[in-house]
C-alpha cells in the first residue's frame, strides 16, 4: 500500500508504476516484470511499522468522527437547555468538518479513505447513551451528565489528535500535521466551551435539583 511515505516522495509516490523505468527502450515484457518487482520492493520498504501505526490511528479517528456525528444528534435532542443544544449542534457541524479534513489527510498521503472501528469512541458513546437513560428528561442534571459525557469524548479526541500531530511531524508529513492541528485546536475550544457552560449555568442549577419531583418519582418507581 502506498501510504505514509507518498508525500515524502512527492509526485514519484503517485506514479510508482512508472517509477522503475530508466528511460531506455527495453523489452516491454521484461521491463514490466522488473518494474513490478521494483515497485513491490519499494512498497515493502515504504510501509514501516511506525507508518502503519499512523495510518491505523487515522482510520480509527475517521470512524470515531463519523460515529460521533450520530451520537451528537442524539445528545442535542436529549439536552434540556437551548445553550447546550446549540453547543452540540455547533460541534456536530465541526465534527463533520473533522471527518472531511481526515479525508484530505488520506488524500495527501495517497491512501484510500478508510475507517476502522474505534472501540474507545464506541464505549464513550455507549456511556453517553447510558447517561441519557439514567437522568430525568428536562432536568439540569441531564445537561450536567451530557456535558461530562461530551467532555470525555473531547478529551479522547484531544489525546488522539495531539498524538497524530506529533507522529505526522516525525514522519515528515507537515501539511497533514497542519490539518490535524487545526482539528486539535477545535476540539480544545469545544472542551473549554463545555467547561464554561457547566461552571456558569448547568452545574449550579443541577445542584438545586435534589428535591426535584421528577427525581422523587423515579426513586419511588425504583423502590416499587
Ligand atoms: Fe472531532
Ligand atoms: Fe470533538
Amino acid at each position: 500500500m502506498r501510504t505514509a511515505t507518498s508525500q515524502k516522495n512527492g509526485a514519484a509516490g503517485k506514479t510508482t508504476a512508472n517509477a522503475g523505468g530508466s528511460g531506455k527502450k527495453a523489452n516491454p515484457a521484461s521491463a514490466t516484470k522488473s518494474s513490478k518487482k521494483e515497485q513491490q520492493q519499494k512498497e515493502e520498504k515504504e510501509e514501516t511499522p511506525f507508518e502503519k501505526l499512523f495510518m491505523d490511528m487515522l482510520k480509527d479517528m475517521y470512524w470515531a468522527e463519523q460515529h460521533l456525528v450520530k451520537a451528537l444528534e442524539k445528545m442535542s435532542k436529549a439536552a434540556t437547555t437551548e445553550q447546550l443544544q446549540d453547543a452540540f449542534d455547533d460541534h456536530l457541524y465541526v465534527t463533520k468538518k473533522h471527518a472531511s479534513r481526515l479525508e484530505r489527510v488520506f488524500g495527501l498521503l495517497g491512501a484510500p479513505v478508510q475507517g476502522k472501528k474505534c472501540a474507545a469512541m464506541e464505549g464513550l458513546v455507549n456511556e453517553a447513551e447510558e447517561m441519557i437513560k439514567e437522568t430525568e428528561e428536562g432536568s439540569m442534571t441531564r445537561d450536567a451528565a451530557l456535558i461530562i459525557a461530551a467532555q470525555k469524548v473531547e478529551h479522547y479526541e484531544i489525546a488522539s489528535y495531539g498524538s497524530l500531530v506529533q507522529v505526522a511531524l516525525t514522519l515528515g508529513h507537515n501539511e497533514a500535521a497542519r490539518l490535524l492541528e487545526k482539528t486539535l485546536n477545535e476540539e480544545e475550544d469545544t472542551d473549554r466551551h463545555l467547561t464554561m457552560i457547566a461552571e456558569s449555568d448547568v452545574n449550579p442549577l443541577a445542584d438545586q435539583e435534589t428535591e426535584d419531583e421528577g427525581a422523587e418519582e423515579e426513586e419511588e418507581m425504583e423502590e416499587a
